[in-house]
């Protein structure tokens, strides 16, 4: 075995001996079962880790992670997830999370080959081309990116909500909530874009609330551009 790898099993000791010590009989609580209250969708940045990001411990956050956080409708491994979080663990939330400076995102505003990905991220292409538009009215590539980050946010909370798993934890009156974050690397906050979505009927209301708060937050760069070169 490598250095390298014998410094993580010595590491994994010592960050168990350390959780045991602070919290007497932690690992054997969590032997019995896992009450998670959040499922969190993200990204599979080495830079973005949910229970750290959270402050949460082993069994607070139950965890899907893919490249650029992509929740497509056909995707097994992402509602086999999703359906056990939602129906056998019944977490309150689910959290769809992007970051800003995501690799995946760059590849697919920019249409840059990577491989394979590629493929997957024809998922975020579609979502920049959807969004067009509005894309084209930005200064310059760096604003497009931060908005294209958050509107591929927007729209995979938004198939989260379309999927049957939620659809039927609403139509059975189970409190499961959809939110819409963008985690920042340069500081290490997460914003909320008020993607929140509680029943079927919040769906279209909160997708436009924050639609609009991306246009406008985005939106501004050119109208202070505008009246500079006014
Ligand atoms: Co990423």
């Amino acid at each position: 075995m490598s250095h390298a790898l014998t410094e993580l099993f010595e590491g994994n000791r010592r960050w168990a001996a350390a959780t045991e010590a602070r919290d007497p009989g932690f690992f054997t609580r969590l032997l019995s079962q896992q009450t998670p209250q959040y499922l969190w969708i993200g990204c599979s940045d080495s830079r973005v880790p949910a229970n750290e990001i959270l402050g949460l411990l082993p069994g607070d956050v139950f965890v899907h992670r893919n490249v650029a956080n992509v929740v497509a409708h056909g995707d097994l491994n992402a509602l086999s997830v999703m359906q056990f979080a939602v129906d056998a663990l019944k977490v309150r939330h689910v959290m769809v999370v992007g970051h800003f400076g995501c690799g995946g995102v760059r590849a697919a505003l920019l249409d840059l080959r990577i491989g394979i990905a590629d493929n997957w991220l024809r998922h975020v292409t579609d979502v920049r081309n959807q969004h067009r538009p509005f894309l084209d009215t930005l200064a310059d590539d760096e604003t497009r990116m931060k908005a294209l980050c958050e509107l591929n946010v927007l729209e995979q909370a938004y198939n989260v909500c379309q999927t049957t798993v939620l659809q039927d934890a609403w139509s059975r009156r189970q409190t499961v909530v959809v939110h819409g974050w963008v985690y920042g690397l340069h500081n290490g906050l997460l914003e909320d874009l008020k993607m929140t979505v509680a029943s079927w009927g919040d769906v279209e209301p909160a997708y436009q609330v924050a639609l609009a708060g991306i246009h406008a937050r985005h939106g501004q760069h050119i109208e202070r551009g505008v009246s500079v070169s006014a």
